[in-house]
């Protein structure tokens, strides 16, 4: 069955010049971009987007990361596409995501870790509605 995903490029991905490598894999996948667009997020629909994170002690270095620079948000489709993009993102510490998965083969560090991709079909939902 298909389903939609909401991926979002973080700021190190702009300021690394790495949108269209990203893009890139997931068109050869063969999933398909329905809405793309770039923002600079406000600090308050960030803090949204990560408010299950709130308490961690890790919540304002990560918002004021998000907030720092444009990021680009998509929706993506395909079949089961929310676990396929997560395993194409690879694990949230780009030091323990496998090779050959995005964070993985680019990213050193958190929060800095390239991207984000919801985790259910509940948070895709709630994730599109914020930015779509
Ligand atoms: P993401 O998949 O967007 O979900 C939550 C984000 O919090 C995560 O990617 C990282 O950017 C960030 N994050 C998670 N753990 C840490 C950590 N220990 N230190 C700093 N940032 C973190």
């Amino acid at each position: 069955m298909k389903e939609k995903t909401f991926i979002m490029l973080k700021p190190d991905v702009v300021k690394r010049k790495l949108i269209g490598r990203i893009i890139q894999r997931f068109e050869d996948k063969g999933l398909e971009i329905l809405e793309i667009k770039m923002l600079k997020i406000p600090k308050e629909l960030a803090e949204k987007l990560y408010e299950e994170h709130r308490n961690r002690d890790f919540f304002e270095k990560l918002i004021n990361f998000i907030t720092s620079g444009k990021v680009v948000v998509m929706v993506i489709e395909g079949e089961r596409a929310i676990s396929v993009v997560r395993k194409m993102m690879g694990k949230t510490d780009p030091l323990e995501a496998e090779v050959g998965t995005i964070r993985g083969d680019f990213g050193y560090s958190t929060p800095d870790n390239l991207l984000h991709a919801s985790d259910s079909e509940d948070s895709a939902k709630r994730e599109i509605n914020l930015f779509f």
